[in-house]
């Protein structure tokens, strides 16, 4: 039997549904397949901002011809749009052939689902408030080598003012230390040459007396050749001890990607950030001063209920001061039952998309700039895949740049240092040395 996943969203999502895979091959889907071929077809998907939804409801809605040719055919939908209030009983009055319904809380509770379903003909919808079981028990069908993404926290406990995940993903909950040191071990001993702590904000990790800055030393402190990244940091819980790690372990890579959202405080203090344009500026000044090759990526949103031409000003300016690296830029998109859903001074979509034009074309000047200033330099390389268009083979630097060079060999999991002879956008191209 075969199985298809198909993943909308976050790093979050995508690991998740690495542990989805390890579900199905223990009910004896043997591996994964075109969705034509697939004897299961699961969908993760995400709510974060109402295009992600669209996208699934658009796909689901076309499995209904595979399901009328292959009545044997089962269909699970979960993740986060699943366990949104209502969604759940919308989706299966929409799309009557969908079989297993689960959210976020049960995921490791798939298998029994599937179970149950084998045993009768109606629907299985099974969507807990409260989560039921932790997945630390599953192991995961990794698709990401070199790199392999471990959890270290769940849930969030923020409540961003804009921000859905809260309300999907309930109440932030860490993992036991020893479980992450011995995941991480294990993958190193595996091979991994990556390593990626996940968290919605990773640093609120707290296990007894380990905070986020302790567990990161442990973590780095693991023998072996490895990188190390975690994501996502929240620049109210940046502190002089993380950037101490940081600096202590050349593991780290030593890049930040630190959400800054908006660079005018009253829309901060509208979004619930708790923290001044002022502080993240200090954050970022603080992490330069101490390690100087240091990049900062981020998360930026327009259109913010009541923003003005003054406040995305405030946010062009934050990012030219910032100098970020690279950073993923986002319409407003409300979501019911969050705060700013309900607020006045909603922006049009007019509005908003001249905005976002100018922030992408600022933050893609930004970036070239940079990549411009690798030529005739080095970059150190983690090969992840080949590129069949261009027919070279690509990976990353520690930074997060895209490399392509051309190898006789395959060095897929291999660190390549590359002699950059051209940039062009964001990604470099050089010859291995
Ligand atoms: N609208 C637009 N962007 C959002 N994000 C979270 N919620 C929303 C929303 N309602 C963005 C934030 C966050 C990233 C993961 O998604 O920038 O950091
Ligand atoms: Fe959402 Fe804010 Fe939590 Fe990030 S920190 S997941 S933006 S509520």
């Amino acid at each position: 039997m075969k199985y298809h996943i198909v993943t909308y969203g976050c790093q979050m999502n995508l690991h998740e549904s690495e542990k989805i895979a390890g579900i199905l091959r223990e009910k004896g889907y043997e591996e994964e397949s075109p969705m034509e071929e697939a004897d299961i077809i699961v969908f993760n998907t995400c709510c974060i901002r109402e295009n992600a939804e669209n996208h699934a409801f658009g796909n689901i809605g076309s499995l209904k011809k595979l399901k009328r040719a292959k009545k044997s055919l089962m269909i699970a939908v979960g993740g986060c749009m699943v366990q949104e209030a209502g969604k759940a009983e919308t989706l299966k009055e929409k799309f009557p052939f969908i079989d297993i319904l689960f959210g976020t809380h049960n995921l490791a509770e798939l298998g029994d689902l599937i179970e149950q379903k084998r045993l009768q003909k109606k629907a299985v919808l099974s969507v807990p408030e409260e989560r039921r079981e932790t997945e630390d028990g599953i192991s995961p069908v990794r698709t990401s080598y070199p790199n392999a993404w471990v959890n270290i926290t769940y849930g969030c406990n923020n409540f961003c003012s804009y921000c859905i995940v809260p309300y999907v993903r309930g109440r932030e909950r860490s993992r036991k230390k020893e479980d992450i040191l011995a995941e991480v071990e294990k993958l190193v001993k595996e091979g991994y040459k990556e390593i990626t702590l996940l968290g919605q904000n990773v640093n609120s990790y707290r296990d007894g007396d380990t905070a986020f800055p302790a567990l990161l030393d442990e973590v780095a402190s693991i023998e072996g050749n490895f990188r190390l990244r975690f994501m996502t940091s929240h620049p109210k819980d940046f502190s002089a001890e993380l950037v101490a790690v940081m600096k202590k372990h050349t593991k780290i890579c030593r890049v930040l990607h630190l959400p800054a959202q908006s660079g005018s405080n009253r829309i901060l203090s509208l979004m619930n950030r708790r923290y001044t344009r002022e502080k993240y500026l200090d954050c970022v000044k603080y992490l330069k001063s101490e390690i100087p090759d240091a990049e900062l990526t981020t998360d930026l949103i327009v259109g913010f209920p009541t923003e003005t031409e003054a406040d995305f000003e405030d946010t062009l300016s934050l990012v030219r001061e910032a100098d970020f690296a690279s950073a993923f830029t986002f319409i407003y998109s409300p979501r019911t039952g969050t705060k700013a859903a309900e607020m006045e001074g909603q922006i049009p979509e007019e509005v908003s998309k001249v905005r976002i034009i100018k922030l992408i074309d600022l933050v893609n000047s930004l970036t070239r700039g940079k990549s411009a200033k690798y030529v005739g330099g080095t970059a150190e390389i983690l090969c992840e895949g080949y590129d069949e268009k261009k027919g070279m083979y690509l990976g990353r630097d520690p930074y997060g740049r895209m490399g392509y060079f051309v190898s006789d060999t395959n060095p897929i999991g291999e660190f390549v240092t590359l002699k950059i002879t051209r940039a062009s956008g964001i990604s470099l191209y050089g010859e291995r040395i």
